[in-house]
C-alpha cells in the first residue's frame, strides 16, 4: 500500500488534500493523472450503463437536497455508527469495528483495548449521525438545519415522478448517477478507501411490486451478474480477489431486504468494494405517501419496488491502482515498476517521443505524428533523457504503448511501437497508427 500511495503521489494521482496546511486528515485531491484514471471510469461505467441499455436513463441532481428527504429516506434516524469513546484518552472508535459484534447484532467491549492508550476503559456505546450537517443562508439555527447527501440514491426516489413524465418509461426501468456523497465517518483512513468526501455510481432500478419472490429475485441476480461483468470485463480485476459476501439480517441498512457485498483483496485486507441492495419499495412509498404509481394498462396503484447496485468510484480507483501495481525484474540487475493498467482506463493511450530531442528533423516528423494522434486520443509528448527513462516513466504510470520516431522514419514512415507488458517493439507504418491503437485501446 505504501508503494502505491508513494506513486500516486509521485506521479500525480492522488496528493494528500490542504498539504502546504499541513493536511485535513483522510483528504486527498486526485492529480493531473488521477482525474484522468477517475474519469475513465466514470466514463466507462457511464457508457455501459446508461447509453448502451435502452432501460436505464441519468441525472445530475444537487448535493443538498430539502432535509425533509433525509426524514422520509430515515437516514436522519438510522444513518448512525456506534461511537465508544476512551475514558482514559478520549479517542474515539467506530464501536462495530473494534468491540465483539454477537450474531444478534449487539455488540461487547469486555476484553477490548483502547487502540491509541491500551486501557480498557469505555464510556458507553452512542449512536452517532454520520450526515454533514450545514445551514441555508445566513441565520444559522435550527430552521436552516441542511445535510450535504450521504448517497446520491436518494434523488433518484425523489426525481422519480419527473423522469417517468418527461421520459415515457414503463417499468421495469433505472435511474442512475455519477456524484459526491458525503459522510462524517468516524474513522476514515487507508487511503481513499475510506473518507469524508467520496463519490458514488448508483443505478436505482425500478420495478413492479413483486407477486412472486422468483420477481425480485431474478432482478437481483441480473444485476449481480452485471456487477461481476463490470469488475471482470471494464476493470479487468483478478476475480480471484473479488468475493460476496451475503450481509446477515440484523446488518444490513435500515431499508434493506437482501444486500450483497462485493469485496475486494485490498493490500490492506479483504473490504467492501461495492454492494447490491434490494431496498423494497421503502423508499418510493415514503416519498410519495399520497401518489402512488398507476399502473396506465391496469390502472392499479403501487409503490414500485427498487434493486440498487452502487459502486464506490474512489475504491474503483484503489481497486485497479492495485490490480495493476507490478514490479518485474528487468534483467539488468533493477526493477521495473509498471502499472498494468487496462488501456481503456489508462491516463494517456501512447507517449510520442522524437529518438534524440536535439536533432530538428527527428522533432518535426514526432510532432506531426503527436498531433495527429492527439485528435483521436488522449497522448502525452516525451524528449527528456535518454529512450529507456522515458520507458521506466511511461510505464509507471500504465501509459499501454510508446512510439518512437528515428531516422529510418524518415526514410521509410515506420514509427517503433513498444508495448507497456511485454516490453516488445514492432514497426508500424505512420499512417496505420490510429487504426492499430484503436484496435488495442479496448
Ligand atoms: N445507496 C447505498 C449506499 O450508499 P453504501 O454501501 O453505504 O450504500 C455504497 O455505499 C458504496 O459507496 C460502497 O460500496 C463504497 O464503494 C462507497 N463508499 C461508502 N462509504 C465510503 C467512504 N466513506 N469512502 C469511500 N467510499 C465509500
Amino acid at each position: 500500500m505504501e508503494k502505491i500511495v508513494s506513486l500516486c503521489k509521485r506521479r500525480g494521482f492522488v496528493f494528500p488534500g490542504s498539504e502546504i496546511y499541513g493536511g485535513l486528515a483522510n483528504s486527498w485531491d486526485y492529480g493531473p493523472l488521477g482525474v484522468e484514471l477517475k474519469n475513465n471510469i466514470k466514463q466507462l461505467w457511464w457508457n455501459r450503463f446508461v447509453h448502451r441499455r435502452d432501460d436505464v436513463v441519468g441525472i445530475d441532481a444537487a448535493l443538498i437536497m430539502n432535509p425533509r428527504v433525509w426524514e422520509a429516506s430515515g437516514h436522519l434516524q438510522n444513518f448512525t455508527d456506534p461511537l465508544v469513546e476512551c475514558k482514559n484518552c478520549h479517542s474515539r472508535f467506530r464501536a462495530d469495528h473494534i468491540g465483539n459484534l454477537h450474531e444478534d447484532g449487539t455488540l461487547d467491549l469486555k476484553g477490548v483495548k483502547c487502540p491509541q492508550c491500551k486501557k480498557e476503559d469505555w464510556a458507553p456505546a452512542k449512536q452517532f449521525n454520520l450526515m454533514f450537517k450545514t445551514f441555508i443562508g445566513p441565520a444559522e439555527e435550527e430552521a436552516n438545519v441542511a445535510y450535504f447527501r450521504p448517497e446520491t440514491a436518494q434523488a433518484m426516489f425523489v426525481d422519480f415522478k419527473n423522469v417517468l413524465d418527461t421520459t415515457r418509461r414503463t417499468l421495469p426501468f433505472g435511474i442512475a448517477q455519477v456524484g459526491k456523497a458525503f459522510r462524517n465517518e468516524i474513522t476514515p483512513g487507508n487511503f481513499i478507501f475510506r473518507t469524508r468526501e467520496f463519490e458514488q455510481m448508483e443505478i436505482e432500478y425500478f420495478f413492479a411490486k413483486p407477486v412472486h419472490d422468483d420477481d425480485w429475485k431474478s432482478i437481483f441476480e441480473h444485476w449481480r451478474k452485471e456487477m461481476h461483468s463490470w469488475m471482470e470485463h471494464d476493470l479487468r480485476l483478478n476475480m480471484e480477489h473479488v468475493h460476496e459476501l451475503e450481509v446477515a439480517d440484523g446488518e444490513r441498512a435500515h431499508y434493506s431486504k437482501r444486500t450483497i457485498d462485493f469485496e475486494f483483496d485490498f493490500p490492506f485486507g479483504k473490504k467492501e468494494l461495492y454492494g447490491l441492495a434490494y431496498r423494497t419499495d421503502f423508499d418510493l412509498r415514503n416519498h410519495f405517501k399520497e401518489a402512488p404509481y398507476k399502473d396506465q394498462q391496469t390502472g392499479e396503484e403501487f409503490w414500485p419496488h427498487t434493486i440498487e447496485p452502487t459502486w464506490g468510484v474512489d475504491r474503483s480507483v484503489l481497486a485497479v491502482l492495485s490490480n495493476s501495481y507490478t514490479e518485474e525484474d528487468d534483467g539488468k540487475g533493477g526493477q521495473r515498476i509498471f502499472l498494468k493498467l487496462p488501456p481503456r482506463l489508462a491516463p494517456y493511450k501512447a507517449a510520442i517521443f522524437p529518438l534524440l530531442p536535439n536533432k530538428p528533423e527527428l522533432v518535426a516528423r514526432a510532432r506531426e505524428v503527436y498531433e495527429q494522434l492527439r485528435k483521436k486520443f488522449f497522448v502525452t509528448w516525451d524528449d527528456r533523457g535518454n529512450i529507456g527513462k522515458r520507458y521506466y516513466s511511461q510505464d509507471e504510470i500504465g501509459t499501454p504503448f510508446c512510439i518512437t520516431v528515428d531516422f529510418d522514419s524518415l526514410e521509410n514512415n515506420e514509427v517503433t511501437v513498444r508495448d507497456r507488458d511485454t516490453a516488445k517493439q514492432e514497426r508500424i507504418a505512420i499512417d496505420k497508427l490510429e487504426e492499430y491503437l484503436a484496435a488495442k485501446i479496448v
